[in-house]
């Protein structure tokens, strides 16, 4: 199943996000992908707001794993850009992938094999402030949240 939504600015980025973040259980893994600057951290920093989250969420490209756990369940935001094809097990990335709260993982292309039953979002850059969110996943624990998304846009 899959959902287009088309964000024209910050404030319909955090719509779609909060909007996500509604729909999310413990276990939930979210893939963002996209080009550099497309907004796969913005993206976070909302979805982090919905769930309650109060501290400030910042890039995890330099530590690969940042954890938040004020919110309403845990949040685990993964950066795989730096781990490219160098993946080891011994990073124990699967523990919080499908753990005891929401996993967010950008550039999830490098870590694939490790990702279990994602939502996957990528992000598509239009235009200096808009983004094309491609929405999709193949798994029905997903599809309410796809329905709800539908009737955003
Ligand atoms: N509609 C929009 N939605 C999200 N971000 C937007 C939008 N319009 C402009 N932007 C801007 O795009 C930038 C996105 O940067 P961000 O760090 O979130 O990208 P990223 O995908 O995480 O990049 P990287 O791959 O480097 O981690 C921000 O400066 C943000 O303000
Ligand atoms: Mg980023």
């Amino acid at each position: 199943m899959r959902v287009v939504f088309v964000s024209n600015s910050l404030d319909d980025t955090k719509k779609l996000a909060l909007m996500i973040s509604k729909n999310l259980f413990v276990g939930s893994v979210i893939t963002l992908d996209g080009d550099l600057g497309a907004g796969k951290t913005t993206f976070t920093k909302f979805l982090a707001q919905g769930l309650g989250i109060k501290e400030e969420v910042l890039s995890p490209t330099f530590n690969i794993l940042r954890c938040y756990f004020s919110g309403k369940m845990p949040l685990y935001h993964i950066d795989a850009y730096r781990l490219e094809d160098q993946i080891n097990n011994d990073i124990g990335l699967e523990e919080v992938i499908e753990g005891d709260g929401v996993c967010v993982i950008e550039w999830s292309k490098f870590i694939v094999s490790l990702i279990y039953e994602p939502l996957n979002i990528q992000i598509i850059i239009t235009s200096s402030n808009s983004r094309r969110f491609e929405i999709s996943s193949e798994y029905s624990k997903y599809f309410d949240l796809l329905n709800d998304l539908k009737e955003m846009n």
